[in-house]
């Protein structure tokens, strides 16, 4: 059985998160929470979500344990901001060629995810 990261495989899952943020920089509702240099922010959500997907764990061997939720306590997050959120990965991800399966999976995996990150009522 190969793993939901080989399924959509590197190549599609870096350009998906690059279309993302390419969205979110765009994004009045967000784009104001994050520090600037999207490429950065970027690269580790590269590291996160390959090891997420079940690829190898990139994200841990630079930055330890993840503690996402912990991680995300010095943005307000409510339910508006979570769904911009999950809005733009919707959209990334419908950008590219996937089995509807794969995408429908993930797409769910990222929105309990994002459900988790919401620190503050609206
Ligand atoms: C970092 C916002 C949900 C994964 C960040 C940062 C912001 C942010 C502002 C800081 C960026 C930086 O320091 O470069 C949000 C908002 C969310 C959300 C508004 C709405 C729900 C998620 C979800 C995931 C995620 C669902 C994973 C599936 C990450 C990761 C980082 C990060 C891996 C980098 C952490 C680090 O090492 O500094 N997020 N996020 N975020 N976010 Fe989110």
């Amino acid at each position: 059985m190969s793993t939901p990261y080989e399924a959509i495989g590197q190549d599609t899952l870096y350009a998906v998160i690059d279309r993302f943020y390419y969205y979110v920089e765009a994004d009045t509702r967000i784009n104001h929470l994050f520090p600037g240099d999207f490429e950065e922010t970027a690269r580790k959500q590269k590291q996160f979500l390959t090891q997420f997907l079940g690829g190898p764990a990139l994200y841990t061997e630079e930055h330890g344990h993840p503690m996402l939720r912990m991680r995300h306590l010095s943005f307000r997050i409510t339910p508006f901001e979570r769904d911009a959120w999950v809005e733009n990965m919707t959209r990334a991800l419908n950008d590219f060629e996937m089995n509807s399966e794969l995408r429908s999976f993930i797409l769910q995996r990222l929105e309990m995810t994002a459900a988790h990150m919401v620190n503050t009522e609206d």
